[in-house]
């Protein structure tokens, strides 16, 4: 059965303080953004339209519109005090940012994007649909990718504990490759173990790039 645990007011309690997830402190999740704007960067060159799903407080967000300057931004983020937070962070008028239920939101686009930014997050997504609701959500993000653009995105692989460890182990993400596989090619994919000092842990991530298929 699809769990309907990761809705609003979870991720609502999570953002109830700002950066619940060290993203904007830590120099290892500094780091991810970076390997992450590069994929971006040797795909696309200068993107013009970015879409970023699961943008949280926009921590990614601003180096992608600093990195990227011809670039105007969404951003979607169930969590309206992220988006809150994403808005101010910003304050840039090539940034757009919607709360809401991200399938709901991408369903409604009716443009396509250089670059789509899905970071963190999918595992959260897959876990609230049933597989074939997922497979055909895929379907909609792929149909949001310019012919010539790449999604891009980064996924602890097999945490160690927290309420993420069930959805993150290998054979869960690895299902979640084999299905962006059957839409997209993947021309990238790398995978890091590195320290995290705000946990006093080391972490295992992937990073994933994808083009329309030929
Ligand atoms: C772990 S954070 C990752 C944030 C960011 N992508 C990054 O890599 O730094 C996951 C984010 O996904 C958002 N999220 C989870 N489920 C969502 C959904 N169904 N629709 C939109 N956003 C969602 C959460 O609110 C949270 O901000």
């Amino acid at each position: 059965m699809p769990n309907d645990g990761w809705n609003a007011d979870y991720f609502e309690d999570e953002f109830d303080e700002p950066d619940p997830w060290d993203f904007d402190s830590s120099t290892y999740e500094q780091r991810k953004y970076r390997r992450q704007n590069r994929v971006v960067e040797s795909h696309v060159g200068s993107p013009e339209s970015i879409l970023e799903i699961g943008c949280a407080e926009g921590v990614h967000s601003e180096l992608l519109l600093e990195r990227f300057p011809d670039a105007d931004l969404h951003g979607i983020d169930i969590s309206e005090a992220a988006v809150e937070r994403a808005r101010e962070r910003t304050d840039s008028d090539r940034a757009t940012f919607f709360a809401g239920e991200a399938s709901a939101y991408l369903d409604s686009l009716d443009e396509q994007f250089d670059v789509i930014v899905w970071s963190e997050t999918i595992y959260y997504l897959g876990d609230t649909m049933s597989v074939p609701e997922f497979h055909r959500f895929l379907d909609v993000v792929a149909g949001l990718l310019s012919p010539d653009g790449v999604l891009c995105m980064a996924n602890i692989v097999g945490q160690d504990e927290g309420p993420e460890a069930p959805l993150t182990e290998v054979p869960i993400l690895d299902a979640y490759k084999t299905l962006l596989a059957a839409r997209l090619d993947r021309v990238h994919e790398a995978r890091y173990t590195e320290p995290k000092s705000e946990d006093d842990a080391e972490h295992t991530y992937e990073v994933l790039g994808y083009v329309p298929s030929a």
